[in-house]
C-alpha cells in the first residue's frame, strides 16, 4: 500500500454544498462503493450503528418539505430566519443524492450512546474520503431539528436512535474550482510524552 495515496484524499477532501453540486447523477457503482466504505468502519462490539436513508429523484421534494415543517415547528418563533427557511426548501433538491444517516441504538444499550454516535461518524468520514476519491463532493449538514423527538417521529426510528446528519453527495459543478482548505498547526494540538 501506499501511504501517499490515502494521505493525498484525505488533506483533498472539502465540504462541496449542493449550490456548488452539479445535477449530474450519481453512478450506481459510485453511490454503492461509498456507501459499502460506511459499512466498514469500526464500532465496539461490532454494533454498526449507521443507518442511512437515501432520497433521490423525486423523493427528495419529501424531505425538503420534511425539513422546512420541521424547521418552522422546532425553532422558536423569534429565532427563526426567512433565508434559513429558504434553505430547508431547496438544498435538498440541489443534490443528486441526499441520505438521513442515523445511529440504531441496540436494544441492550450495552456500548456507550458516546460510542455509537463516534462510530457512526468514522462511517461518514469514510463516506466522504470514498466520494473524494471518485471526484464527488459531500456535505455534511446537522440542522438543530435533527436532535429533535419530532425529526425521530417523522423518521418513524425509534426514542433512542439519534439522527446525526443530512449528508449531501453530488458532483462539483466545477471540478476546477475545488476549495482550499485550511488547518492550524498540529503542534498546536499534541503534546509528546516520551519520558
Ligand atoms: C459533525 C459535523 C457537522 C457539520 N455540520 C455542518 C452544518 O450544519 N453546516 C455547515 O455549513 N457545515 C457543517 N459541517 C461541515 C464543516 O463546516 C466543514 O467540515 C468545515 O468547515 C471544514 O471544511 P472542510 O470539510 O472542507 O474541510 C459539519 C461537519 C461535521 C464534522
Amino acid at each position: 500500500m501506499d501511504p501517499k495515496a490515502i494521505d493525498e484524499i484525505i488533506q483533498h477532501r472539502r465540504t462541496i454544498k449542493p449550490p456548488m453540486m452539479s445535477d449530474a447523477p450519481v453512478s450506481e457503482t459510485d453511490l454503492r462503493g461509498v456507501l459499502d466504505s460506511a459499512r466498514w468502519a469500526p464500532s465496539h462490539g461490532l454494533t454498526e450503528p449507521w443507518r442511512f436513508r437515501i432520497f433521490r429523484g423525486p423523493a427528495r421534494q419529501k424531505l425538503a418539505d420534511a425539513m422546512a415543517t420541521l424547521y418552522q415547528t422546532t425553532m422558536p418563533l423569534d429565532q427563526q430566519k426567512p433565508e434559513k427557511l429558504e434553505k430547508m426548501r431547496v438544498m435538498p433538491l440541489k443534490a443528486p443524492v441526499v441520505m438521513l444517516v442515523w445511529m440504531a441504538r441496540q436494544p441492550n444499550e450495552k456500548i456507550a450512546e458516546l460510542e455509537e454516535i463516534e462510530a457512526v461518524a468514522c462511517a461518514v468520514q469514510n463516506m466522504q474520503l470514498a466520494a473524494t476519491a471518485r471526484g464527488l463532493g459531500t456535505f455534511w449538514s446537522t440542522p438543530g431539528f435533527l436532535y429533535t423527538p419530532e425529526m425521530n417521529a417523522w423518521m418513524g426510528i425509534g426514542a433512542k436512535d439519534r439522527c446525526l446528519g443530512i449528508f449531501y453527495v453530488g458532483h462539483p459543478a466545477n471540478p476546477d474550482e475545488w476549495p482550499k482548505g485550511r488547518r492550524q498547526s498540529l503542534d498546536d494540538k499534541i503534546e509528546w510524552v516520551d519520558a
